[in-house]
């Protein structure tokens, strides 16, 4: 009871956060594109219009085509199929633009159902006389994920009035003809795009975190290339909000904040007594800003999108890895200065402002042409909001779009461009010097850290910090990674062909198996050798035994016993009569052997005397061969 109605009020605050945030910072501008009405005269012009945050804007480009309403289904909220409609252009026609209503579905499926219906793009009328916004992705909707994706056609939403004048030109049976001008949407005054991503550390926030994640990965590899090449300054943000003073001291803003309320996020799950904490959000978020400003200061900035790609791999919330330890061996692993990003990140829990985080919170309300920034992920290019879908080409072509004519990197020309990341600091994946083996592979998209496959022999971890040959054949390859020494001619190891990945200490040595075993003391460990008549001594992975007097150790019983049978311990006895009589039946055996060999032997001896005799015989010969045949 007392936990749920925890949770409950957390979750209210989480929104009391968030609407505050719309409250306090309200200027959130629409991007927009021009919208150019050719024809009928009557309403030639142009309109505004807002883009889409999903589908694929022409950023850089433009598109005409004929405007067309459909008669049913106006709202477009069931698939035109059901209605036997079909919007693909015929050979040679211009592509049509489906005029759609606002309201009784999302944005999103609008623009899907049109897209499958053939339509090449898609202008959604607003519904109320109000200033336009922006048609944003549905956040929580699981069905809809799996349509978005696949969204293609640009989109934008255009007003009451304006829409207005459209159907009514349709109807009186003109043909309406517009453009859509994207050309202008993206400031290109110079020769250097500068561009951010407003993003997140979060990766449990479904389907909005899983788009961010794949876009961060797909788009690295670009990313680079234009930073290293200086066409492109990119700078990562972060949002972050503050806790009301009034709750500052309150147990959801303790948990959700940094620097005494100075700094939050929500919950990742949106439930206090579970998982991780707001707070861990924002550290984690901290940290990747003090990943660049570390990367940036010494002249690698690009080194960022691999922090943030192999952190996700590495360190995913599910896994419980999300944590400092797990993002100090990232950093380590990608050779940057772990002290420097600590001490730019201070101490968070300090009743002071953190000029990073400060810094972040000023960023956020917005300059210029540019609005404040409210939804997350949000990309911005030459100060101006990306708008469309976050998907590498999309967002390559906005970046594009941004550099003044004949100014654009070869990259916006041809995807295909040429760089080893491997050759850097090995990528910063599993590499064994010693053996000359690396986990780095470089691919287009940017290099990949996975384990190698050598002489057939197939490695396996995480590629990042360690990679273990597995199955069979694995222990001829570096030992399998397990330990193995050898003294005084002796070897041991801790590899078996047949332990998937294993290491384990051969009998008379303990350990992990991998760095070390050590030898067992079987005289005090054990407690081996120890009969009042044994002397024990230890040797490098098993041990010696000796018995006092004419004594001997047997080792299966660790016991001493006498050699003569008379003095046969009381236990043993038994065993002594079986061996005596065991012994008796031999002997026995022996001298019937030993008559029938002799007798066997006169009669053998008296014929090889009888062959060898006459010295020159010709029996000599063949008689060997069929020996040696027999
Ligand atoms: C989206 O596209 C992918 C591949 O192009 C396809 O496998 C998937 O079924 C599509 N999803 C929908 C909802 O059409
Ligand atoms: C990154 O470094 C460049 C100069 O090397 C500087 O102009 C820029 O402001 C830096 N960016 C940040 C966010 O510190
Ligand atoms: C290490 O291996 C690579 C290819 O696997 C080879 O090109 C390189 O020469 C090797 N280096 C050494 C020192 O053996």
């Amino acid at each position: 009871m007392g936990s749920s109605r925890r949770s409950k009020a957390g979750i209210f605050l989480g929104f009391l956060l968030l609407n505050l945030i719309q409250l306090v910072l309200g200027r959130f501008v629409v991007e927009k594109n021009s919208l150019k009405v050719t024809s009928p005269d009557s309403i030639k012009g142009t309109y505004d219009s807002a883009i889409g945050n999903f589908g694929i804007p022409q950023y850089g480009g433009s598109m005409a085509g004929a405007v067309v309403y459909p008669k049913e289904n106006q709202k477009g909220c069931k698939s035109f199929s059901d209605f036997g409609i079909n919007y693909k252009p015929k050979p040679g026609a211009m592509p049509n633009f489906l005029l759609v209503d606002r309201g009784d579905c999302f944005f999103a499926l609008k623009v899907w159902n049109a897209q499958n219906a053939g339509a090449s793009a898609v202008l959604v009328a607003d519904n109320l006389d109000e200033a336009l916004i922006t048609m944003d992705t549905p956040e929580e909707d699981v069905s809809s994920a799996a349509y978005l994706q696949n969204i293609t056609i640009p989109s934008a939403l255009i007003e009451k009035s304006f829409a207005e004048k459209l159907r009514k030109a349709i109807s009186g049976g003109d043909m309406v003809n517009v453009n859509l001008d994207w050309r202008e949407a993206v400031p290109h005054p110079d020769d250097r795009v500068e561009y951010e991503l407003w993003t997140n550390s979060n990766d449990e926030c479904g389907f909005k975190c899983d788009m961010l994640m794949n876009f961060v990965k797909d788009f690295k590899g670009a990313a680079q290339i234009l930073e290293k090449g200086g066409y492109t300054q990119f700078t990562p943000h972060y949002i972050t909000w503050y806790c009301p003073t009034a709750f500052t001291v309150s147990k959801q803003c303790k948990s959700q904040c940094i620097n005494h309320g100075r700094y939050c996020a929500p919950d990742p799950e949106q439930d206090f007594t579970s998982g991780y904490e707001g707070k861990d959000v924002v550290i984690e978020n901290l940290r990747q800003l003090c990943v660049f400003k570390v990367a940036n200061e010494t002249k690698k900035p690009w080194v960022w999108w691999d922090y943030v790609t192999d952190f996700q791999i590495r360190c995913p919330m599910k896994e419980k890895k999300y944590n400092k330890d797990c993002a100090d061996q990232v950093i380590k692993s990608l050779g940057l200065d772990l002290k420097s990003i600590e001490k730019c990140m201070g101490d968070p829990n300090a009743d002071s402002d953190n000029p990073v985080l400060k810094e972040e919170q000023d960023a956020q309300v917005g300059k210029g042409s540019r609005g404040d920034v409210t939804i997350l992920p949000t990309v911005v290019v030459n100060n101006r909001q990306y708008r469309g879908k976050l998907e590498k080409g999309a967002v390559l072509k906005a970046l594009c779009a941004g550099f003044e004519e004949t100014t654009e990197p070869s990259v916006c020309l041809s995807t295909d461009v040429e760089t080893n990341e491997c050759l850097d600091n090995n990528g910063g994946c599993w590499r064994d010097k010693a053996a000359n083996l690396t986990a780095c592979k470089d691919t287009f998209r940017g290099r990949v850290c996975e384990c190698p496959v050598v002489n057939g022999v197939q490695f396996k971890g995480d590629g990042y910090s360690s990679c273990v040959a597995s199955g069979p054949g694995r222990c001829k390859i570096n030992n399998g990674g397990c330990w193995q020494d050898t003294r005084d001619g002796r070897s041991f190891s801790a590899c078996l062909d047949n332990e998937e990945g294993k290491c384990s200490c051969p009998p008379g040595f303990k350990g992990d198996g991998v760095k070390s075993c050590e030898d067992i003391d079987e005289c005090k460990e054990k407690k081996a050798c120890q009969c009042p008549e044994c002397s024990c001594k230890n040797t490098w992975g098993s041990y010696e035994c000796t018995c006092s007097g004419d004594l001997l150790y047997i080792r299966d019983h660790d016991t001493c016993i006498s050699k003569r049978a008379t003095e046969v311990k009381s236990a043993w006895a038994a065993v002594w009569v079986i061996l005596i009589g065991l012994g008796m039946a031999g002997a026995g055996a022996y001298l019937v052997y030993k008559y029938r060999l002799r007798s066997y032997m006169d009669s053998e001896i008296r014929a090889i005397m009888a062959q060898y005799m006459p010295l020159d015989s010709q029996n000599e010969v063949p008689h060997h061969a069929n020996d040696e045949h027999a």
